[in-house]
């Protein structure tokens, strides 16, 4: 590892859905972790909280507020911390596809700008590796499933997966100039407890548990190869691993319909979801569905939990939290 010398690991995004899973894995490997979050309010901020209150006391993590896209921010508050961290892992991002073509602007700032200031912020730190959060969205319209890292990105169909193309490629030119190791990761649809609240899987468990209309975009034939969250965390952090430039796709390789994870979530329930069809959205992609033989190769990774298990959890987590959860808005 890049970073066996036990220093520490920046992880931003810390109180996101994927970040707080990363600490919580890095902490339980005995990493030392710092993680920075501004806490906006995409959604909700409660469950922000309530994720960053689960790492906030283990040993060996510091919670710095900060926004990524603020350098001088950034340079004030890993000061105590410069030129001792062995790796960034950037999971700050602005993250929804279709809310993207409401506000371009901010994720933009955030994926872009953000990226580029963590960027700059290792190149003068002498931080020699990256991991970009990078998304399966950016395989657009492409027709030819199961999708590979090596096919076509660049026809992106939301500003989102524009996005997250342009900090693939800062990235790239950052490993080419300065001889950062970077490994981008594009995951596919993750889900799981305490997932974000404006994806499918968190709002089909609180909107059929409490009896609220579940809107489909489309007629639900559209599939996604979700993937559950610790899979995806165990992946990032084997990402550490020194690798040069690379792609890696983090999915599932089990692709399910929206109509089938309603009727899984209606199961899993015990009751019935009362839908209500709306035109697809334009900015959506049709289906995706990972090749993970990179990942595999590279990082001896492959998906664990099957969408029965992830589910299961997923909705456990709800029944357990539904006090509070079951507030959480949606929209
Ligand atoms: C998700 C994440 O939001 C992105 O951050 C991530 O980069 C992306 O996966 C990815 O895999 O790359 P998306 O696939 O749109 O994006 O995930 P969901 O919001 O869970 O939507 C999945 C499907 O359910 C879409 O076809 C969507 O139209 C549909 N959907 C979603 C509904 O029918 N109703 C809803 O209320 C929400």
């Amino acid at each position: 590892m890049a970073d066996a010398q036990g220093n520490p690991v920046v992880v931003t995004g810390c109180a996101g859905f994927i970040g707080a899973q990363v600490c919580n894995r890095l902490l339980a490997e005995g990493r030392e972790v710092i993680g920075v979050d501004n806490l906006n309010e995409a959604y909700d901020v409660t469950l922000k909280r309530w994720r960053l209150a689960q790492v906030t006391d283990r040993p060996g993590f510091r919670f710095y507020p900060a926004d990524v896209t603020d350098l001088e921010m950034l340079d004030r508050v890993l000061e105590p911390h410069r030129n001792r961290v062995s790796a960034v892992i950037n999971l700050a991002a602005r993250a929804g596809v279709r809310y993207s073509v409401v506000n371009p602007w901010v994720y933009y700032q955030t994926n872009v700008t953000g990226t580029l200031n963590l960027l700059e912020w290792c190149r003068r730190n002498g931080v020699g590796k990256f991991v970009l959060a990078s998304s399966s969205s950016l395989y657009g319209a492409s027709q030819e499933l199961p999708y590979r890292e090596d096919q076509r990105t660049d026809q992106p169909l939301s500003p989102y997966a524009a996005s997250k193309k342009a900090a693939e490629s800062l990235c790239y030119s950052y490993h080419h100039l300065h001889g950062l190791d970077v490994s981008v990761f594009r995951y596919f649809t993750v889900y799981g407890p305490a997932g974000r609240p404006d994806m499918l899987p968190f709002r089909l468990v609180q909107w059929i548990s409490e009896g609220h209309p579940v809107v489909v975009y489309g007629d639900g034939t559209q599939s996604r190869d979700f993937t559950y969250v610790d899979d995806i965390a165990r992946g990032t952090v084997a990402g550490l691993a020194p690798l040069g430039y690379e792609i890696i796709n983090l999915g599932s390789d089990a692709p399910v319909t929206v109509a089938e994870m309603i009727r899984l979530v209606e199961e899993k329930l015990g009751k019935r979801a009362n839908i209500r069809y709306e035109p697809s959205h334009p900015a959506d992609v049709r289906s995706t569905w990972a090749d993970i033989n990179v990942a595999a190769q590279l990082l001896g990774w492959e998906p664990e939990t099957p969408i029965e298990v992830g589910l299961a959890n997923t909705v456990a987590w709800y029944l357990r939290e539904q006090d509070w959860a079951r507030s959480i808005a949606t929209a």
